[in-house]
Parts: structure tokens; sequence; C-alpha cells
């Protein structure tokens, strides 16, 4: 596997990073990931304009340009053996004496690798996939996508043993998010999701699906949702950039709507793949709009 470190791809036994570095010490850091199709990376400038947003949330100095990101992906995606691919990249504060206040003049950190891309089975798209509840109590900054995922990953694992998809998140009876993907649900034919805040990370794929929306008529609606209208939803959906779009049909062990998934997913869903086409039709790695 060939990985990218601080500016060189090499083979991912060779790349080693400091045990001081504060990624390793403290969770220091904030990442990406991106989903390329066909060798096409799918809203890389969206993708690039979020990290930027994170460093800057998190005062992290960005070593590179938008022009120097996209060519270290590109080389990073060129190297890779198979075609789709979902490319990570993190960017930690940098190597500096253990200490909480944040270190002058250190290098930041970069690293990429780029993984075969995993989208959800076709039976799991057609079935849908089951989710549990559980108390949202990470911290209050969720929009920055932080690499410190030791809260996620805890509401993860009760999805996890439970056999189920995600772990959707209520914080003072109101829906956020899901461990790692955003959610939407439908009621009376009507798409909604909570707004942007502090609480949920900002979805590249949320922005996609709100696009789709608008752009085919699809009403859409963003407010607060507390947690009964999420029980009683017609349809539950969790996005993200590695699951797309998927139906969630159970929650808790309760079905939701008739127990499959529903004809506004179905839509959504077909006018997803329809764009990922155009994305990859218009080939050549440029921005590409609903
Ligand atoms: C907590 C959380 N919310 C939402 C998302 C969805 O974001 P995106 O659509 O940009 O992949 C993710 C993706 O990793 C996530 O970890």
């Amino acid at each position: 596997m060939t990985v990218f470190l601080n500016g060189k791809l090499l083979p991912a036994e060779q790349a080693s990073v400091s045990v001081l570095d504060r990624g390793f010490i403290f969770g220091d850091g904030i990442y990406e990931l991106v989903p390329v199709y066909s060798r096409v990376p799918f809203r890389l400038d969206e993708h690039l304009t979020r990290l930027e947003r994170s460093l800057g949330e998190a005062k992290i100095r960005n070593p590179y340009s938008r022009a120097q990101w996209r060519s270290h992906i590109y080389q990073l995606i060129d190297a890779q053996p198979f075609d789709d691919q979902g490319v990570y990249f993190q960017v930690t504060r940098g190597v500096a004496k253990r200490d909480h206040a944040l270190p002058k003049n250190v290098e930041p950190t970069v690293f990429m690798m780029s993984n075969p891309l995993v989208n959800p089975p076709q039976a799991q798209v057609e079935q849908g996939g089951a989710a549990v509840s559980a108390q949202d109590n990470r911290w209050l900054r969720c929009d920055i996508k932080s690499i410190s995922l030791i809260g996620n990953c805890l509401l993860r694992q009760l999805s996890a043993e439970a056999g189920a998809a995600e772990t959707i998140l209520f914080r003072d009876g109101k829906l956020t998010e899901a461990s790692a993907s955003n959610v939407f649900i439908v009621r009376r034919g009507v798409i909604q999701s909570p707004p942007k805040s502090n609480l949920i990370l900002p979805g590249i794929t949320y922005d996609v699906i709100v696009e789709l929306a608008a752009a085919n008529g699809m009403p859409l609606e963003f407010r607060a949702i507390p947690e009964a209208e999420v029980r009683a939803a017609d349809e539950i959906w969790v996005t993200s950039s590695s699951k797309e779009v998927l139906a969630i049909v159970e929650l808790d062990g309760k079905r939701v709507g008739d127990g499959r998934p529903g004809p506004v997913f179905r839509r959504m869903h077909q006018l997803y793949q329809e764009f990922k086409q155009k994305v990859m039709r218009a080939g050549k790695r440029e921005a590409v709009s609903a």
C-alpha cells in the first residue's frame, strides 16, 4: 500500500511518525475522507473547503495551498491499483514536547492513505439497515472534523454490538446526527433534517442530498426534530461519503414506516446514483453541480 506522509509517497511499512506527535498524544488533528469513483474524486473542492475550515477552527496551520492539496491527492489516487477509492487524509498539529497549550513554530504532520471504497452492499440498499439510538454525549464542537473520535467510536460500538448499521443520536430530546453520518427523516412527503450547527458535522453528502432535493422539486425542511417525531417518521435515512444514502428501516427494534425503504428514499437514491454517473462522465476532476 502506497501512502503519503509529509510530502512523500512511500510504502505504508516505511511511513512512521514520532511518538510525540500531538495527533498520537492528544488526538490533536483534523481529517477528511473523500470518495473516489473511477479515479474521479467526488466533491473534492467541498472537502477541501471543510478541511480548511476545520484547520482554522482548530488553529492548526494549513501546510498546503488548495492546488498543492489537489496535486498530492491526485498522485495518491494514481498510485493505487484500484479505481473506486476512499481517500483519507489527516493533519495533526505536529511534534512537540507534551503540553496542552499550543506549541509555536511546529510543522503540521500530513498523512494520507487510500483504501478500496466500501459502499453499502446492494442487498442493504434494497432492504435497508437497522439502527439503535443513544444520547449524544460528544463535545459541543461536532462541526469540526476532529480525529479525536473516541466519543463517536463508543457510540458506533453500541450499534455494532446490536448488529446494526448506525447509532442515531439525540441531544436534549432532539435529533443531532449518527455516529458517522448525518440523518434525514421523511414525514408526509417532506424531507427533514436538523440545520447545520455546532452539534453536527456539516456533511458533504448532506449538501448533495439538499441540492438534489431542491433541483428535483422535493420538499425539504431544516428544523429541530424532536425524538418522538424521528420514532414516528415514515422514513429515516443516514448519509455519508461511504454510505451515500441508506434507508434505516428499524430503530431500536421497531419498524420505521412499513419496514421497507420508502418511496422518497428510492427516488433520492436513484438521483444520487445518476448524479455520481454525471460526475464520473464529466471525468476530469472538475466540479459538477446537481
Ligand atoms: C459524525 C459524522 N457526521 C456526518 C458525517 C457525514 O459526512 P460526509 O457526508 O461529509 O461524509 C460523518 C462522516 O464521516 C461523520 O463522521
